[in-house]
């Protein structure tokens, strides 16, 4: 089929280079010229394993193209995906100008036929506007299709997803849709047919509930830390349960990236408009932050004071594998330090340049060691896997302090008594 992607941004070009992959004609377009010149070189805008040899090999094969030219892109499509931003506002509220600037550019130049896809997050009710912003008319219809891809596994879990949730109103989009995805549903992928507002719900609403099961850990992390017993541990027992599942029960820093503390927001302000009671939805925001408190007071509390006092900060990206720093908390806790006047030098394998431009006072360290060297304290901020696998006795023999903040569990029993026999003092999240 004839596929046009609007927005190539991280769920966009994602959904292009797999759309190309499952056997389809695609084109991405993006308002971004210079986005398009490199996507054109097979150049994407951001790290995401896999992501570069893949979208070289479909560009190569001719089924993957990129312009700026809305009417290149949608002239001659059959379905169209809008995964342009929707950034959050002051209030939480979803900001949906760029879904709107790409409706009707579609509602101009798409054929009659065309089904347009929301892949967008966008709040419940979103799609009876898109309607009207492609032109209200019945000459092309809505559907919503969210995307469930998480940073760092982009392509496999949009190639291996766990199921595709096609909202629409009649039976022939449907068919549509799962003409598109028969390559996918064919190998196994259930397809979980609904109505438009339900697929626009299910997406803030997994994303909503992903994030209260973080924040929800780590409000147990606060009482494991005033109590002696171990979040870990409690989280192993919990998990066990398949009614609870032991995935997002992770306590440490938060949770960060463009997804779960807007979508969070966004779910709060659209229930707060329709009169819906939200506090629970707020509480999981406030707790996140208070995870990141949590762990600035540890450090404190371990240096008595900060001014002065050189921290050594693995990771900076907001999970690994990403060079993203949107609503990192590991780049949030640095700007707590750097505000205290602490000296703060960074390590992070991809996400270093990024998160300098955002704190100028940041010093970077092309190695975890180099970023130890003369610390007096050393946090473990973002999982990378080299943090799994740190040699304590060449960072004792750097350091000049003892402290390890494991700020995100990543040390277990055997790491953290090793680490011990060369005179550190690990402090983790709960434990
Ligand atoms: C998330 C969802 O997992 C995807 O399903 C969704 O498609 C995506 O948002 C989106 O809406 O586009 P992503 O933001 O890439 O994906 O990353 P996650 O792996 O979900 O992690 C989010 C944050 O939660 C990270 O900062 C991570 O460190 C944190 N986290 C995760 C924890 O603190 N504890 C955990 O147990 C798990």
């Amino acid at each position: 089929m004839n596929i046009a992607v609007a927005g190539l941004g991280h769920v966009g070009l994602v959904t292009a280079v797999a759309m190309s992959a499952i056997g389809h004609e695609v084109i991405g377009i993006d308002t971004d010229e210079q986005r398009i010149a490199a996507l054109q070189y097979s150049e994407p805008p951001y790290f995401e394993p896999g992501l570069q040899e893949e979208l070289a090999l479909q560009v190569r094969l001719g089924r993957l193209r990129f312009t700026t030219d809305p009417e290149t892109a949608y002239v001659g499509a059959d379905v169209v995906f809008i995964c342009v931003g929707t950034p959050p506002q002051a209030n939480g509220e979803a900001n949906l100008i760029a879904v709107e600037g790409a409706a009707h550019d579609i509602g101009f130049w798409a054929p009659d036929g065309c089904v347009v896809v929301e892949k967008s997050t966008v709040p419940c009710g979103t799609h009876k506007r898109l309607v009207i912003a492609l032109g209200g008319n019945s000459r092309l219809d809505v559907a919503a299709n969210p995307e469930f891809l998480r940073e760092g596994t982009a392509l496999k879990d949009t190639l291996e997803p766990t199921r595709i949730v096609v909202g629409a109103e009649t039976e022939a989009v449907h068919r549509v849709l799962r003409d598109v995805y028969a390559p996918l549903t064919d190998s196994g992928t259930p397809y979980i047919a609904t109505d438009v507002a339900t697929a626009e719900l299910a997406k803030h609403a997994s994303n909503s509930l992903l994030a209260t099961k973080i924040s929800f850990m780590n409000m147990i992390a606060l009482i494991c830390d005033r109590t002696g017993a171990d979040v870990t541990k409690v989280a192993e027992v919990m998990g066990a349960d398949p009614r609870i599942g032991k995935e997002f029960l992770n306590a440490g820093l938060g949770f960060g990236g463009f997804c779960f503390p807007k979508d969070v927001a966004a779910l709060s302000h659209t229930a707060k408009a329709l009169g819906v009671h939200t506090t629970l939805l707020d509480d999981v925001l406030d707790l996140n932050d208070r995870a990141r408190d949590a762990v600035y007071l540890k450090i404190e509390d371990a240096l008595w004071n900060i001014q002065g006092k050189q921290i050594a900060v693995l990771g900076l990206a907001f999970k690994p594998d990403t060079d993203d720093i949107r609503y990192s908390p590991a780049v949030a806790l640095c700007g707590m330090l750097l505000r205290n006047q602490a000296v703060v030098v960074a390590w992070d394998p991809q996400a270093d340049v990024a998160a300098q431009a955002e704190l100028p006072k940041l010093v970077i360290a092309d190695s975890p060691y180099t970023a130890a060297q003369g610390s007096d304290l050393l946090v473990i901020a973002t999982e990378w896997p080299e943090t799994y696998t740190l040699d304590y006795e060449r960072l004792a023999s750097l350091m000049r302090g003892r402290v390890i903040v494991d700020a995100r569990n990543v040390l277990d029993d055997w790491a953290r008594e090793y680490a011990t026999k060369f005179g550190f003092t690990v402090i983790g999240v709960g434990r």
